[in-house]
């Protein structure tokens, strides 16, 4: 049986650049099948039988590898770090596929962090226009009043423009300490958005935690561990970012 399919999927797929950035890489030249330049974006080829070369490196096409990581607070999510501190490749150390995160947590934001090899996968997660949904368990200085948890709820305005609608309600208030922890689902992913959102209304962030991503729990994953998501997970999470913004959004 034969096996072909698109160029630039399969270029995709070996986790090598974006469905988009794969076709550029065409259009431009840079591909070569079995010796000879393919610059026709409907060309198709057979990954595991035909020589498939970007920039005149072979593509290897890997075997897909979907993972979470319960990111430790004090880890930087990138391959490397000039300063020395711990990355997450430090916490993957039986993965033998090359894997990269999908978005991002900042240093000091622990829990649920997708991995994967897979690069229209995360094309497809990351991508602003299909709002896929993050929850985080944010522990905050003060107790915010209603009125102002429902400025986040509604949108409010940071430096970068309006947020969008987030869910926003309280886990838990602790009057003795003066914090309490708020969970919060957005639907977009700008840099230290939840930090921001919390010090537009004055309680800023002491504690975060990611919880859920598209869906996807974190449940009990001891800090530190991965484990590997379910097929119907990573299928789960496909349909949920190529469904309608409006259906993922709960009613408010
Ligand atoms: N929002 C933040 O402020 N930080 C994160 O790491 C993720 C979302």
């Amino acid at each position: 049986m034969t096996n072909m399919e698109r160029l630039q999927k399969i270029i995709a797929q070996a986790g090598i650049a974006s469905r988009r950035k794969s076709e550029e890489l065409i259009l431009s030249g840079k591909v070569e099948v079995n010796g000879e330049v393919v610059t026709e974006l409907g060309t198709k080829a057979n990954p595991e039988e035909d020589m498939i070369t970007v920039n005149g490196k072979p593509i290897r096409s890997e075997n897909k590898v979907y993972l979470m990581l319960n990111k430790p607070k004090g880890v930087i999510t990138s391959a490397s770090d000039p300063e020395g501190r711990k990355i997450v490749s430090d916490y993957l150390k039986g993965v033998k596929e090359r894997v990269y995160p999908v978005g991002r947590l900042d240093y000091d934001t622990e829990g649920l962090l997708i991995l994967t090899n897979d690069g229209e996968f995360a094309h497809l997660l990351t991508h602003p226009k299909h709002h896929v949904p993050k929850t985080y368990l944010a522990t905050v200085k003060g107790v915010p009043h209603g009125s102002a948890l429902d400025k986040l709820k509604n949108g409010i305005m940071l430096e970068d423009g309006m947020t969008a609608p987030a869910e926003v309600e309280y886990k838990d208030v602790d009057t003795a300490s003066n914090e309490a922890v708020i969970s919060i689902t957005i639907y977009e992913g700008r840099n230290r958005q939840v930090r921001r959102m919390f010090e537009a209304i004055n309680h800023p962030v002491i504690r975060l935690k990611r919880i859920s991503f598209g869906g996807i729990l974190l449940q009990n994953l001891k800090r530190g561990l991965t484990r590997k998501l379910t097929k119907e997970e990573v299928n789960n999470l496909i349909t949920l970012a190529k469904s309608e913004p409006a259906k993922k959004m709960k009613k408010r």
